[in-house]
């Protein structure tokens, strides 16, 4: 959404308190939000609160010297790139339906060619009453895009449809309504990361130190670049990427399933994950007691999920991560021959390099012999990077 104008039209509705969480949701993302509120939205909330939020004044009034002295609602109508009325009340759905360009949202939406896109919030007879469903009957039928109402509490304490989206949920719908296509737009991309976690017995695990931070800003970076991203994810304490699909998952084995259940239709496979070689041959069924003074846990071999994608003959174009201590370009390029990987990233993680940290150094090898160092950066840059890597051999490919 960078660099895209968004109205977001705010009307007299209780849920006016979500719309400043949307602001935030939206300029987040990129947008320049220029918000424009009713006369009734400032019973609800302040116009103080949006301008801190968006940056830019609050438009109010059709009647303001000041912006209507070069007829400044066209130049507004003209400006955006998407309208968004959220909440929209039934008065100005009614309003909307017939025209009316009565205030400045209602002239301004009039006036605008960007397209138009409501989020209703109501009480659940408001919205259920004949006339409110003629008029989003109407205003469908001439292209206008509307996003909920939700279902559930309302804050009249009646129960029923009419509560307006939450403001996350919202910014998801209205983002690939703006989104610039990128070099990956139509591409499935199934990425794992993070580390898994191999039982012991109920209470313990061997685990390794991966935060999954550089396979969520893959993840990211994919998302950006206008993939449809799959994320299978071992045990973190990070945030799903907005946009992306995230599967969570704990061992080895589930992430070997869940990959090779996803992996159909996908373009691209980036195997950032931290998966344990090895698990404890028998998980014992009770919590295994301090008996004697050494414990040996007898160990054998996980699947290699990132061998076993490539080894496909239907096989997308596979991305490894290696994770080195020591020998790090040598290491990598034996993997990536002995796997039959496409690129592979390797990085040191030696003196508490790369593991867990905000920052990380990348060497990209590909077959066919490129050889590309991406310097010390943070992951996000580093992901960024290694992406446009990724989406220049895929063109090539082509
Ligand atoms: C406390 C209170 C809460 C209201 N909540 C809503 C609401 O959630 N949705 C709605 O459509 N109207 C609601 N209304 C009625 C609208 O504020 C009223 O119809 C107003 O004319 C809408 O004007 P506008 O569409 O220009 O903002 C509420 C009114 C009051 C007094």
């Amino acid at each position: 959404m960078r660099g895209k104008h968004v109205i977001l039209g705010v009307t007299g509705g209780i849920a006016a308190y979500k719309s400043a969480e949307l602001v935030r949701r939206l300029t987040e993302r990129g947008a320049e939000v220029q918000v424009v509120m009713t006369a009734a939205a400032r019973e609800f909330i302040t116009a103080t609160t949006f301008q801190a939020l968006s940056g830019r004044t609050v438009r109010e009034s059709l009647w303001d010297p000041a912006a209507e002295g070069a007829m400044g609602h066209i130049e507004l109508a003209r400006w955006a790139d998407l309208v968004l009325v959220a909440p929209a009340s039934a008065d100005f759905l009614a309003r909307l339906t017939h025209g009316r360009a009565d205030d400045l949202l209602a002239t301004l939406c009039l006036a605008t060619a960007a397209p138009i896109v409501l989020a209703p919030a109501m009480n659940q007879q408001m919205w259920q009453n004949a006339a409110t469903q003629a008029n989003v009957a109407m205003l469908k039928s001439r292209g206008v895009r509307l996003l909920g109402p939700a279902s559930g509490d309302q804050a009249c304490g009646e129960v029923g449809p009419g509560r307006m989206l939450e403001a996350v949920e919202i910014a998801d719908l209205v983002e690939p309504m703006l989104a610039v296509p990128g070099p990956l737009t139509g591409k499935r991309v199934l990425i794992t990361a993070g580390p898994t976690r191999e039982c012991i017995d109920p209470v313990r695990f061997i685990s390794n130190r991966s935060s999954g931070k550089m396979g969520y800003a893959v993840a990211q970076a994919m998302r950006a670049a206008g993939a449809e991203v799959v994320l299978v994810s071992g045990p973190v304490s990070l945030c799903a990427p907005t946009g992306v699909q995230r599967i969570s998952v704990e061992s080895a084995a589930q992430m070997f399933e869940v990959v090779q259940q996803q992996l159909p239709g996908t373009d691209v496979f980036v195997a950032t994950a931290a998966v344990a070689d090895y698990r404890p041959l028998e998980i014992a069924p009770v919590k295994i007691k301090k008996r004697n003074e050494q414990l040996t846990v007898e160990m054998t071999r996980t699947t290699d999920i990132l061998a076993s994608v490539a080894a496909r003959t239907d096989r997308p174009f596979v991305v490894g991560f290696a994770a080195e201590t020591n020998n790090v370009e040598q290491h990598a390029l034996e993997k990536l021959l002995r796997k039959n990987l496409d690129m592979i990233a390797a990085n040191e993680v030696s003196t508490c390099k790369a593991f867990d940290c905000e920052d990380n150094a990348l060497l990209v090898l590909s077959r066919g012999g490129a050889r590309v160092e991406l310097p010390q950066a943070p992951k996000r840059e580093l992901a960024t990077a290694l992406v446009a890597l990724i989406a220049d051999r895929l063109k090539s490919k082509v």
